[in-house]
């Protein structure tokens, strides 16, 4: 959000913040859009957008719960989906980490590795209901609380073979044990860095970048926005494996649009499980 180089603009102040928002057509003079029809945009942190018609993506309330657009069957899955899958090359097999694993994205790269034939799934999170649901329903098959101790003893001690591939929503520490993890020809997924954003100073970790040279690793980062091609696949197999019962997906919601800041904040506080979702007029 502040005024640094990244690939989101930089915010500015007294204008409206924006985001992902799904809702229903008030008025429209535009074609093809009319009032009652569901639409997805990106002018989230208000009660009416107006927009141009080409910024806006019909959906289909029948064919799933509105707010699985923003999430599951939206950005946030799509994130999880090319991440592992397109950037990440997950082969039948390999052993997984990934952090901010209860959260929005990182509960679905789990589900979908171990749905691909990943052979071990180890997952971090900031609580200990968080990690008990990594492993009793995401079918994660470790789980640790990186506020417990070292993000690299704990990772070594559910991972003791090493692990081939990292995703990561972190960055940080969470990034530097996962760099002394990886086995030779391992490659990191580099998602988010939510450890960040907060920061005022620069991260002290990863320490260990070095180690990338003698293992071979690739460290690639990664925007959803280049894998759009992706979509219908994503669709296709994420509603088959919702259909099928075969992946869970989990939605925080909060009521009203006088909590939205709330929101945010508790989002980066992990108050969330699964995508953060605020709900306006029930
Ligand atoms: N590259 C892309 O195209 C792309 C697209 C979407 C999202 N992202 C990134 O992917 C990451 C996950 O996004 P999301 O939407 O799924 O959010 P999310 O994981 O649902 O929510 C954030 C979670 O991060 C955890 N967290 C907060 N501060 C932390 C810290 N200091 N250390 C470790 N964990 C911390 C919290 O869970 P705990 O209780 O576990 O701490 C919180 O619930 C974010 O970094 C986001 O910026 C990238």
């Amino acid at each position: 959000m502040n005024d640094v180089r990244s690939y989101v603009p930089p915010f500015k102040l007294g204008e409206a913040m924006d985001g992902g928002a799904v809702g229903y057509v008030v008025a429209s003079e535009a074609e093809g859009f009319a009032p009652g029809d569901a639409v997805l945009h990106g002018l989230g942190w208000r009660e009416y957008a107006t927009l141009d018609a080409r910024r806006a993506v019909k959906v289909d309330p029948a064919a799933a719960p509105l707010s699985a657009y923003l999430g599951v069957l939206g950005m946030t899955g799509l994130t999880a989906y090319a991440g592992l899958l397109a950037v990440g090359g997950l082969k039948e097999g390999d052993k997984v980490f990934v952090s901010g694993a209860a959260g929005a994205v990182g509960g679905m790269v789990g589900q979908i590795a171990k749905l691909k034939g990943a052979s071990l799934v180890v997952g971090s999170a900031g609580s200990a209901e968080k990690v008990a649901k990594l492993v009793d329903a995401y079918g994660y098959d470790a789980a640790f609380n990186y506020k417990d101790g070292p993000v690299a003893e704990q990772l070594a001690q559910a991972a003791p073979d090493g692990i081939d591939l990292y995703f990561d929503n972190v960055g940080g520490d969470h990034l530097e044990a996962a760099i002394g993890a990886l086995t030779v020809h391992g490659r990191a997924v580099l998602c988010g860095a939510i450890a960040q954003y907060n920061e005022t100073t620069a991260p002290a970790a990863p320490r260990n970048l070095a180690l990338a040279i003698g293992k071979r690793l690739r460290l690639e980062g990664m925007l959803v926005g280049d894998h759009a091609a992706l979509q219908p696949q994503f669709v296709a197999e994420v509603s088959g494996w919702l259909k099928s019962g075969e992946l869970r997906s989990e939605e925080t919601v909060v009521d009203g649009f006088e909590r939205t800041a709330d929101a945010f904040l508790d989002l980066l506080r992990g108050v969330n499980t699964g995508k953060m979702v605020v709900r306006l007029d029930g």
